[in-house]
């Protein structure tokens, strides 16, 4: 694998906001091809304008995580429009807050199918195509929800923390060709508690986020650093939180 970010293939998921964004933003500024992958197609059309309007490359497709096709389309796009893949991040998650006594089955699901099964559907996807090249890195976009764990957060903290598992447990099945990241965000600001369903949690975490939350630039350039290391350094696992949070 080449080192730095140019020129380098990188595939995202949940790229149409937020950390997802970012991140495409600052890679093609930096030289990536980068390719993206969400459901809001609009949202998609807009940011790959924006970033070939500046110079950058930029590709995309609709991209929902629940389904597994889509991830191989996902990949396969980067393939067939730039002959291969180099970094796969599954970044695309949603977070819904409640106490385990509510009962909200339906959302514990949700958040497993796309924080969890997602991100397997993901690997499962660029997987085979980094066996096939000898190169490639696998970046997961977890959370310090399940570093310190609160009431109110427990599934999500749970689907992020099979994410983490999964996560070491594929860094060392890699072996010397392929790199694996857990990048754990903390507070961030991004659209993620704006889809909070219960109207008192989402107040309540859009208030501590507009004091505390720190911006989606600066997980973008924690990505970063983990993918401009030489290509026998891989960074494991990084934390990156605002230092007002507790
Ligand atoms: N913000 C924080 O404080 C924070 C902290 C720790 C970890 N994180 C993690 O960071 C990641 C990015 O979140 P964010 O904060 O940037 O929030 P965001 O602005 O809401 O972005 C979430 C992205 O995920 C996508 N997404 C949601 N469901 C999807 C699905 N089924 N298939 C494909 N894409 C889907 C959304 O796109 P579409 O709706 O267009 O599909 C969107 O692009 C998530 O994994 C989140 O858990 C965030």
């Amino acid at each position: 694998m080449e080192n730095g970010i140019k020129n380098k293939v990188i595939a995202i998921t949940g790229a149409s906001s937020g950390i997802g964004e970012a991140i495409a933003i600052q890679f093609a500024q930096q030289g990536a091809k980068v390719v993206l992958g969400a459901r809001r197609l609009d949202r998609l059309k807009a940011l790959a304008e924006k970033i070939i309007q500046a110079g950058g490359e930029a590709s995309y497709i609709i991209t929902d995580v629940k389904k597994r096709g889509d991830l191989q389309n996902l990949v396969k796009l980067a393939c067939d429009r730039y002959g291969k893949l180099d970094v796969m991040i599954n970044n695309a998650g949603i977070s819904h807050l409640s106490l385990i006594d509510k009962l909200q089955v339906e959302d514990w699901e949700e958040m497993i199918d796309v924080n969890l099964k997602g991100t397997l559907y993901g690997i499962a996807a660029a997987l085979p195509v980094f066996r096939q090249q000898g190169s490639g890195h696998i970046i997961n976009i977890i959370s310090t929800s399940g570093l310190r764990i609160v009431p109110l957060q427990g599934v999500y903290a749970g689907t992020k923390n099979a994410v983490r598992t999964i996560t070491e447990a594929l860094r060392q099945e890699a072996g010397p060709n392929l790199r694996v990241t857990g990048i754990s965000p903390g507070f961030v600001q991004t659209e993620l508690a704006d889809h909070m369903k219960d109207e008192n949690i989402r107040a309540a975490i859009k208030q501590k986020a507009a004091q505390i939350a720190i911006s989606p630039n600066d997980i973008a350039a924690a990505v970063s650093y983990a993918i401009n290391q030489p290509a026998n350094v891989d960074v494991g696992d990084m934390v990156i939180r605002p230092t007002a949070q507790d």
